[in-house]
């Protein structure tokens, strides 16, 4: 299975290098002797997070979360399990938790079971046959559009690279007489492997179609090169969905009427079919051992805690989140860390990015680039970057930045490279999780929060 993962090493769309461009950004380094400004060590302030935070703890989360429940589709059974993970464990640290509800679309959801009792989590076309009464049958992978041995099997085939094309592989498929179809989708934009996905039927037909991702279409050849293989389709429609932010307070020590918030924000779902370890699990894991190592030190501004639902599906947890508050709310909000993707083990993913979605600096890129320096830690980088939940902040007027690894291979032209299992069934700690990775954020967001939360804020300038 793993030489399906060695392919030669695609370089990201010229697109998505467009979209990349970094902004011109300096460092904002502490002064020579170590970040000690007003008479207080910085830098002993930083250790005391940096001795304490365990990137085995936080990979404890990811472990249970990507295995132990699961994927986590926006609105599903698995994201309410991870939210309701979360609450507890931020509460038997001692914080307040509450949850914020908000509605989503339905989801089709298919499910693709194999005689020795596994099973793959894909979408189903809603033009489809949508239901839980199985369709079983023996698999066949159509090569080209030789449709002469899908009669009365389930038809599997590399999905054609635009919609048009697949819908045509669709009706060829159900005229040769196949009972079930599986689309395998394309080997993937942003260099990575391609995710499951909903194709999209204009013409309804009453089989299943599904949309897999391109190592479940791998997979399965692989099988079939051993034997007849055979499966049995379900798939259900969920309507009526809500999704779930969970939000912890530690309230500052003291309280005034300007007392600032500070918050740390991580996304608990996972597309179809991903068990999401990386992304963003990780960022959760992250997320819930600063919390633990920070119950026992006061803070001078609130902090917050919060695990955004529905990321996937289009920032929705964090829009909904930021929609909700006042404009004097907003104002309160000083900056929002977002770790997303913050323990990739992909060799290339080299540096830890602080990206804003404009290239623009502010007190999150400066506060952990500083941290980065008085640690002696280089993985840190600031960048440009959108597509998380720093979003919606960063529109709102509030300084925001995601945190991720990734690697650049060039700067002329720029190619970036993130891990080619991120949005796959392969997202899984064994295949994309690194102890060190995870601990050198640990390292740089804990330090670079902290200074921005504890009372004595300095080795910055924080234009406030
Ligand atoms: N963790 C990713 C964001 C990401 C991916 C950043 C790759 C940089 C490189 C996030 O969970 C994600 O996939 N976001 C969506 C955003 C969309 C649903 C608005 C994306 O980028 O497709
Ligand atoms: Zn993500």
């Amino acid at each position: 299975m793993s030489k399906v993962f060695r392919r030669s090493s695609k370089v990201i769309t010229s697109l998505l290098a467009a979209s990349l461009a970094f902004g011109t950004v300096g460092y904002a380094t502490t002064d020579s002797n170590n970040g000690n400004v007003n008479g207080k060590s910085s830098y002993s302030q930083d250790q005391k997070i940096v001795a304490r935070v365990n990137a085995e703890k936080a990979i404890e989360h990811v472990r249970y979360l990507s295995e132990e429940i699961g994927t986590r589709p926006g609105g599903l059974e698995g994201e309410k399990k991870a939210a309701d993970y979360i609450a507890k464990t931020l509460q038997g640290y001692g914080y307040d938790v509450e949850y914020q509800y908000f509605p989503v679309g339905d989801q089709y959801i298919a499910n693709v079971a194999f005689n020795d009792g596994t099973f793959w989590e894909m979408v189903a076309a809603p033009n489809g046959k949508v239901s839980d009464e199985a369709v079983k049958g023996e698999v066949v992978f159509v090569e080209g559009n030789d449709y002469s041995q899908v009669n009365g099997k389930i038809a599997v085939m590399a999905r054609a690279s635009t919609t048009a094309g697949y819908r045509t592989q669709v009706n060829e498929a159900v005229a040769a007489g196949a009972k079930g179809v599986i689309l395998q989708s394309l080997v993937g934009g942003r260099g990575n492997l391609g995710q499951t996905f909903n194709p999209s039927l204009t013409t309804s037909v009453d089989v299943p179609v599904y949309g897999a991702s391109y190592i479940h279409g791998e997979w399965l050849k692989e099988q079939l090169a051993k034997g007849p293989v055979e499966v049995s389709l379900t798939s259900t429609q969920y309507s009526n969905l809500q999704s779930v932010n969970v939000i912890a307070t530690k309230k500052a020590k003291t309280k005034s009427e300007d007392t600032k918030e500070v918050i740390l924000g991580a996304h608990h779902d996972s597309v179809v079919g991903a068990p999401g370890a990386n992304d963003n699990a990780s960022g959760v894991g992250l997320m819930l051992e600063l919390a633990r190592v920070y119950q026992g030190y006061n803070t001078d501004k609130d902090l917050k805690f919060i695990a955004f639902g529905s990321e996937e599906r289009g920032l929705l947890g964090s829009r909904y989140y930021v929609d909700q508050l006042t404009q004097a709310q907003r104002d309160q909000i000083e900056a929002v860390f977002v770790p997303d993707m913050v323990a990739t083990s992909y060799d290339k993913a080299k540096n830890l990015y602080a990206m804003t979605p404009d290239g623009s600096t502010n007190i999150v890129t400066e506060s952990t680039v500083s941290a980065g320096a008085r640690l002696g830690n280089s993985d840190i980088l600031p960048g440009t970057f959108g597509s998380s939940d720093h979003v919606p902040f960063h529109n709102a007027g509030i300084p925001a930045a995601l945190f991720i690894w990734m690697g650049v291979d060039s700067w002329s032209p720029l190619v970036y490279h993130i891990e080619k299992v991120y949005h796959t069934p392969q997202d899984t700690i064994a295949d994309n999780v690194s102890v060190e990775r995870m601990q050198s954020a640990l390292d740089i967001i804990g330090s670079g929060l902290f200074d921005t939360v504890r009372k004595q804020t300095p080795a910055l300038d924080k234009n406030k």
